[in-house]
């Protein structure tokens, strides 16, 4: 999700900007990643990224937080886990259940 809206549900400074009663507020969630001075080199996949700085909005913030967040997060260590294995430890054909037929789980097409 890049980005996502707030209504202001009374008056409010937003860091030095005054928002009035109902004002709407586009909040850019795939830009803020991308600040630098936040997120360092954010382009960059590490998986062993310093996680001591600000969490990430992925799953945006506060009231709204996503729901499905540790069930999306299941789903990504079920599918890392699954391509790790097979780039790490290639099943030799002769041990794999289909005899060779697909080279990697994650390759699989449905039947
Ligand atoms: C990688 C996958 C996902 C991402 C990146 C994601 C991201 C988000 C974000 C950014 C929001 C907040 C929207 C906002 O603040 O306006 C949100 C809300 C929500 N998400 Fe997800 N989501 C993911 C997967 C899921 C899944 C799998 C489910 C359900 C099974 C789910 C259910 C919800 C619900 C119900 C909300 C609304 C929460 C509320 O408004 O209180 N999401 N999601």
């Amino acid at each position: 999700m890049q980005a996502t809206v707030r209504v202001a549900h009374e008056p409010v400074d937003l860091d030095g900007i005054a928002l009035p009663d109902g004002a709407r507020v586009a909040l850019m969630l795939g830009a803020a990643h991308r600040d630098p001075t936040a997120y360092p080199d954010a382009d960059r996949f590490d998986i062993t990224r310093d996680r001591t700085g600000p969490d990430h909005l992925a799953f945006s913030s506060g009231i709204h937080y996503c729901l499905g967040a540790p069930f999306a997060r299941l789903e990504d260590e079920i599918a890392l886990r699954a391509l790790a294995t097979c780039l790490t430890r290639p099943v030799p054909p002769h041990r794999r259940r289909d005899g060779g037929a697909t080279p990697c789980p994650a390759s699989r097409r449905s039947r």
